[in-house]
């Protein structure tokens, strides 16, 4: 009975960590997100499908994507041979954490 009831207490908390983790929008982990749902086509910021197509910075310059908002538009609106993602997939937060980790990570 008391085991029963610890168990109990410790899945409730555990529970109401766990959501307002996710309610109180925590701090999105753009390196997480990225590894989720591009890495596969960009490894290290490369491009598997479209060599002339990485997300160094001297590629997506010369491509026309400037900042973070160039680059979660060509998320929502891609060219050929990229996966689009829209805003149920990956929120407009998420893909913003995105194009920032980029920005920081591939110079
Ligand atoms: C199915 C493979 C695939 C996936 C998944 C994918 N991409 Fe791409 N990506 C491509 C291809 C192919 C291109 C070149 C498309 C074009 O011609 O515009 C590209 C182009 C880009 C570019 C433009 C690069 C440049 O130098 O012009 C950016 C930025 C980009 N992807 C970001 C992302 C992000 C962020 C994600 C994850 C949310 C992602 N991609 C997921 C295949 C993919």
């Amino acid at each position: 009975m008391r085991v029963a009831n610890f168990f109990c207490i410790a899945m409730a908390s555990l529970f109401i960590v766990a959501t307002c983790g996710q309610a109180s929008g925590g701090k999105i982990d753009g390196k997480a997100e990225f590894d989720i749902h591009c890495s596969g086509c960009h490894p290290d910021g490369g491009n598997a499908i479209n060599p002339a197509k990485t997300l160094q910075k001297m590629n997506r310059e010369a491509n026309g994507l400037k900042g973070a908002r160039d680059i979660v538009r060509k998320m929502r609106k891609p060219g050929p041979g990229m996966k689009s993602f829209n805003r149920k997939e990956l929120s407009d937060a998420k893909a913003k954490a995105i194009a920032d980790y980029i920005i920081k990570t591939f110079k």
